[in-house]
């Protein structure tokens, strides 16, 4: 099937490579030009693993393009995913005019029938507006649909995540949408649940918030731990092996981040208040996650008293592991604040040293390692869980150090192991 994706982002151009490793004919337009030059040269514009060489396959076999316009991109696909940003708002909404952009571009270019679908995460009742656009756009008699297709892949197993799916979602208002959407995905084999077109839009929404809550809850129970000298893991493994509540996002530390979840929880609470209903538990999951930072930084002070003029080793910049990505990053934050309180800053990130160093302006060095970074100074952090930080040579680091003080804000380390290498060693909800 020809499908074409009206924004080559994180999402659109995971999106249109995983289509056409599955067999479609798919073309990615974007707006941003250097982008598509980039990814014409056969570079990536993200870091995600495996995404160069399946974009490099599927191009080798012709079924990937990059380039055009809106109106290229209606003429080619019969099916046309709308991928744009839904950037906050200030007041926490969802900025929707890229939407609204992209669905005036699309209804001027409408000849024939066209299957028009929302990826991008969108309040409900954004698709209502969609096929009002559309109609109010297009010639008179044009046909069209209007569904959504939300996506649940996670940055740094985006193509897993988008080829073998838990399940895909579509919300549809005909029956030949449905078909239409049912035929595009038969290659993936994967559970399929077709809904109303508004049910598509929560599932998303209600999902992100609904793992947001979840690591809110284990920190508040961090905090506890804390107080009472129990263990947050301990806790965690105890909860999680009851089938009901399952394992996964019950890594206390340092909270959620990255561009989906803190903007996601902040729309859904938005257009629940729009819809008359007061989502009071999300605003207390928000507030968890940004309490869980104020406490580490208070550790970090209680540590080294005065924070002003001693040096501190960050060891990673990125929101999660495995990205470059630092939007939202709890690490960065942390970083910023201690830097604006005096304290020197020497952090190392495997990737995302080079996007934190333009976040954070010159008053933070970035370093090409961990040894480096943790080269005198008076106590070193555990900012985001790479790999890389749980097999460092920590007694060699420890001999580096001006201080041996690692505190570490996800629990990435062992912290009998590091006491009888001699570190003062606190970490997140652990006696
Ligand atoms: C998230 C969802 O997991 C995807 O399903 C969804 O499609 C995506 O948002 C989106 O809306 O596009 P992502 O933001 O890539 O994916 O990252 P996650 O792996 O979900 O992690 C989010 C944050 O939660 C990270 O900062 C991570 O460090 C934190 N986290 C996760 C915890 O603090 N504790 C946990 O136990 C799990």
């Amino acid at each position: 099937m020809n499908v074409s994706i009206i924004g080559t982002g994180h999402v659109g151009l995971v999106t249109g490579a995983c289509l056409a490793e599955r067999g479609h004919r798919v073309l990615c337009v974007d707006s941003d030009e250097k982008k598509i030059r980039f990814l014409r040269a056969g570079r990536m514009p993200i870091y995600e693993p495996g995404l160069e060489a399946l974009v490099r396959r599927v191009r080798k076999a012709g079924r990937l393009h990059f380039g055009g316009t809106n109106a290229d991109a209606v003429a080619f696909g019969k099916v046309v995913f709308i991928c744009v940003p839904t950037p906050p708002t200030p007041s926490g909404g969802a900025d929707l005019s890229y939407v609204e952009g992209v669905s005036r571009d699309i209804a001027r270019a409408l000849e024939d029938y066209r299957l028009v679908v929302e990826k991008s995460t969108v309040p409900v009742r954004t698709g209502e507006h969609v096929r009002r656009v559309l109609a109010k756009y297009a010639r008179k008699g044009a046909a069209f649909d209007v569904a959504s297709n939300p996506e649940f892949l996670r940055e740094g197993a985006a193509i897993e995540d988008t080829l073998h799916p838990d399940r895909i979602v579509l919300g549809v208002e005909t029956r030949r949408a449905e078909m239409i959407l049912r035929e595009l995905y038969r290659p993936f084999r994967a559970p399929i649940l077709v809904t109303d077109l508004k049910s598509a839009e929560l599932i998303k929404h209600a999902s992100n918030s609904f793992l947001a809550l979840k690591i809110s809850y284990i920190n508040a129970i961090a905090e506890i731990c804390e107080r009472a000298g129990a263990s947050v893991t301990e806790v965690a493994r105890g909860m999680g092996l009851d089938r009901r509540i399952g394992p996964e996002f019950l890594r206390a530390g340092l909270g959620y981040g990255g561009s989906c979840f803190p903007k996601d929880v902040a729309a859904f609470e938005a257009i629940s208040r729009e819809l008359g209903y007061h989502f009071r538990l999300l605003r207390e999951v928000r507030r968890i996650n940004a309490e869980a930072r104020d406490r580490f930084v208070r550790k970090v002070e209680e540590e080294l008293w005065i924070v002003r003029g001693k040096t501190i080793a960050a060891l990673g910049l990125s929101f999660k592991p495995d990205t470059d990505d630092v939007r939202e990053s709890p690490a960065v934050d942390v970083v910023r604040r201690l830097a604006a309180k005096g304290a020197r800053l020497r952090a190392y990130d495997p990737r995302a040293g080079e996007p934190a160093r333009e976040l954070l302006g010159g008053g933070v060095t970035i370093c090409g390692s961990a040894l480096e970074a943790c080269t005198g100074a008076d106590c070193a952090l555990l900012l985001t869980e790479w790999e890389e930080f749980r097999r460092l040579d920590w007694a060699r680091i420890r001999r580096v150090m001006a201080h041996p003080t690692v505190l570490d804000g996800r629990n990435a380390l062992d912290p009998v192991r590091m006491r009888e290498l001699g570190f003062t060693y606190r970490s997140v909800g652990r006696p």
